[in-house]
């Protein structure tokens, strides 16, 4: 009766496989913080309710560099991941070593092009062929505050780089930590792009981090931006180096440090435990003009089997959907990609940076975020963070910061 039994189980799941092949997906990710991990949960919970079996592959380390490590030991090894989050250039440099798939099959059923800012859609292609799904739009050039903190000291959030100094000055003098900063290179990046942006203005912050344009990266106005590098050094903890940028937002919240300037993921940490824009933190976008994007998406690699390619299929038709990109974005402090999801259930700090974005994409200030892989390839990119670092972490002179800025620069086309 037993052995009947089972039988007959096995025959119908055989009988099931070769028609439909259940979708499998094994996801490298780097959302491991609080608040990346309810944003990333919510892309688990839409695949498993569609019959698709996730198979985790987080690795932690805030901005990626550690995944994209595992990424290439993967590929190299002939044992690529399903779907990868991965984002900028690196797509395209991907899909230049053949190893992408291609998804213009959902893109083009689910009309991506007519949903998706033609300059988002950009990134997801590659030689016209749909090579990218996008999640969201985060925002770089933010600072963060703690609301009672700011208030306690009767200071306003900073609209000029002096009177972010000042604020600091003050806050310092009453004992507290003016910024909370994490010291890894990427964040020392970020920190950078966004007074970068607020110093050179958008045109500047175009010529150097997009045209890599020589005089622009050993112009006195980059000099600028290296002096109030080391102004902001200043102003960390004794503690800094190698702490994780959600720490550094824990900081912020405890009332510990009063700024920190982190992308809106940052938010994401703030929601996740159970804080209140405009009351218990404050958001606004670091003096100067402009906006950096920085958008995620998930590439599919080559893989054989129908249930990997099924989970390709699914997960890219999930990560577009409308209720996808409202929920996942909602926890995870960006904005939808997508331009007709509704931003009603979203806070103000989400409102503005859609307003922002729309502003600066028609006055052409709208601008890939160099820190975060959306302007140049990892060459360059990782050749101006080198030298970013090197100076926040040293007394390095502006003077010699900008002429190692140009030579690394030029080292690395
Ligand atoms: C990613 C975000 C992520 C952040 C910190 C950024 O590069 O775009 O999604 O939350 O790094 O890990």
């Amino acid at each position: 009766m037993k052995s009947v039994f089972f039988g007959a189980v096995s025959a119908t799941a055989l009988i099931a496989s070769a028609v439909y092949a259940e979708p499998q997906a094994e996801v490298l990710h780097w959302w491991t913080s609080g608040g990346e991990a309810k944003s990333v949960a919510v892309l688990q919970e839409e695949f498993a309710s569609k019959g698709g079996q996730w198979t985790d592959m987080p690795v932690a380390g805030g901005g990626g560099d550690a995944a994209m490590t595992a990424l290439r030991a993967r590929v190299l090894s002939g044992n690529a991941p399903t779907a990868v989050q991965l984002k900028g250039p690196a797509i395209q440099e991907w899909y230049e070593e053949g190893v992408l798939a291609d998804i213009s099959a959902v893109a083009e059923a689910q009309g991506w092009a007519d949903v998706l800012p033609a300059s988002i859609a950009g990134h997801m292609k590659c030689e016209g062929t749909w090579c990218a799904a996008p999640v969201n739009v985060h925002r770089v050039d933010w600072i963060w505050a703690n609301a009672d903190v700011l208030e306690a000291n009767g200071i306003e959030m900073p609209t000029t780089w002096d009177e972010f100094n000042a604020a600091a000055e003050k806050l310092q003098a009453a004992g507290i930590i003016p910024l909370a900063h994490g010291g890894q290179a990427w964040q020392d990046a970020t920190v950078f792009e966004a007074v970068a942006l607020g110093v050179l203005g958008a045109d500047g912050f175009r010529k150097a981090f997009v045209d890599l344009d020589m005089d622009t990266l050993k112009s006195d106005e980059m000099k600028a931006v290296f002096d109030q590098m080391r102004t902001m050094r200043g102003y960390v903890d004794d503690n800094f180096s190698g702490r994780d940028w959600n720490l550094a937002t824990a900081m912020v919240m405890n009332g510990e440090a009063a700024f920190q300037i982190m992308g809106d993921w940052a938010k994401g940490e703030f929601m996740a435990a159970g804080k209140v824009p405009g009351e218990d933190f404050l958001c606004a976008s670091v003096p100067g003009d402009g906006f950096l994007y920085n958008v995620d998406s998930f590439a599919m690699f080559d893989v054989d089997g129908d249930d990997k390619k099924a989970g390709q299929e699914l997960l890219a038709e999930l990560i577009v959907g409308q209720n996808f990109q409202k929920v996942f974005n909602l926890n995870k402090g960006s904005i939808p990609a997508r331009v007709d999801v509704s931003l009603e259930e979203f806070d103000s700090c989400a409102h503005l940076s859609a307003k922002d974005m729309g502003e600066s994409s028609d006055n052409g200030s709208l601008l890939p975020s160099y820190a975060h892989g959306m302007a140049l390839r990892g060459a360059q990119s990782g050749a101006i963070t080198d030298v970013v670092t090197a100076h926040f972490n040293s007394d390095m002179s502006s003077d010699e910061a900008v002429n190692m800025l140009a030579d690394a620069v030029a080292n690395s086309m």
